[in-house]
């Protein structure tokens, strides 16, 4: 354990997951959860879209922004997708950003990507928890306020 990890640890460190979910698989996982009165991590908030093919790499980067601590991506399976190859695409665009975020040294442990469906409220209370365990573990992410504070000298 470092020391960083010690201190965020003992500071009750509460991380905020920013989740970008799909209608139609992931966001009826997390409502299955709850309507099943399944007990998870109060860290996440969700922002439901249509589709993960809609989700733009922009809304991950104001995320950060904006005070997240740690993303997710989550939508439906491969093949389960309402508009056929929406995940394929947020499948692609996802690769290509997270190593563009890798390059610029954002610690991949604070971004997720995941496929859920609307029965798999089990595999979200797992998914929610463990990201939430993890980024518990690597602390607030602050190198984002710091860029911006060098950008505005
Ligand atoms: S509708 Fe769920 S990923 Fe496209």
């Amino acid at each position: 354990m470092t020391e960083h990890t010690e201190q965020t640890e003992s500071c009750g460190f509460e991380p905020k997951i920013m989740a970008f979910v799909c209608n139609w698989c992931t966001y009826a996982g997390a409502d299955l959860a709850g309507t099943s009165r399944m007990e998870y991590r109060p860290n996440v908030r969700i922002i439901k879209l249509p589709c993960t093919g809609r989700i733009d790499p922009l809304f991950i980067i104001k995320a950060f922004e904006n005070g997240a601590d740690g993303v997710l991506v989550s939508g439906c399976h491969p093949g389960d997708c309402h508009y056929t190859t929406g995940n394929y695409h947020a499948r692609r665009r996802w690769i290509g950003f997270k190593n563009l975020m890798e390059f610029t040294g954002i610690d991949m442990r604070r971004l997720h990507f995941s496929w859920v469906s609307a029965s798999e409220a089990i595999k979200w209370v797992d998914l929610i928890n463990g990201i939430t365990d993890e980024i518990k573990k690597i602390g607030p992410f602050m190198e984002y306020k710091g860029l911006k504070e060098k950008a505005s000298l």
